[in-house]
């Protein structure tokens, strides 16, 4: 791969790094403010993010370009209440979904097989977004209300392992 793709690809696997450790940041959070369902959503979101992460990098690695994992800033260890939380998950999502279009955009120009690897990631972002999306509708419709908050944590505690 060339030059140029080859850091737009660390700069997606830097992304993906800080995905993992921001939602694992957003689970202990809200593990520590009593909301086990959406901390247990978070934690498997955090490991879905991990599965992206080394995707991009065995993709770099058998192309045999670089891989150059950065200092990924510290997350924050507070994220306001469980809407303002998913608030945040959605705009993370979506500044990542940008992210690959951009990248997508210079590969579909220059390399095919990059470009295609990034459009499965791009693909996968609509499901992402959808979903965050549907949980910041329902935390909006729960308001303040603890009963329905509780329901809404129990719900996303079902949510299972991928795979
Ligand atoms: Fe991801
Ligand atoms: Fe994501």
């Amino acid at each position: 791969m060339n030059e140029e793709m080859q850091k737009l690809f660390n700069r997606l696997i830097e992304i993906e790094q800080v995905s993992t450790t921001l939602y694992l940041a957003m689970s202990a959070y809200m593990a520590r403010e009593n909301y086990t369902g959406m901390a247990h959503w978070l934690q498997l979101q955090s490991d879905e993010e991990r599965t992206h992460l080394l995707k991009l990098i065995q993709y770099v690695s058998d192309k045999n370009g670089t891989v150059q994992l950065s200092n990924i800033p510290a997350q924050p260890s507070e994220y306001g209440t469980p809407l303002e939380t998913f608030q945040k998950v959605l705009e993370h999502e979506q500044f990542v979904t940008n992210s690959y279009r951009q990248a997508y955009n210079y590969a579909v120009q220059v390399d095919p097989q990059a470009a295609v690897i990034i459009q499965d990631f791009l693909r996968e972002q609509i499901d992402e977004e959808a979903q965050a999306q549907t949980i910041v509708d329902r935390l909006s419709l729960a308001q303040n209300n603890s009963s329905a908050l509780l329901l809404l944590d129990q719900e996303l505690g079902q949510r299972q392992a991928a795979g």
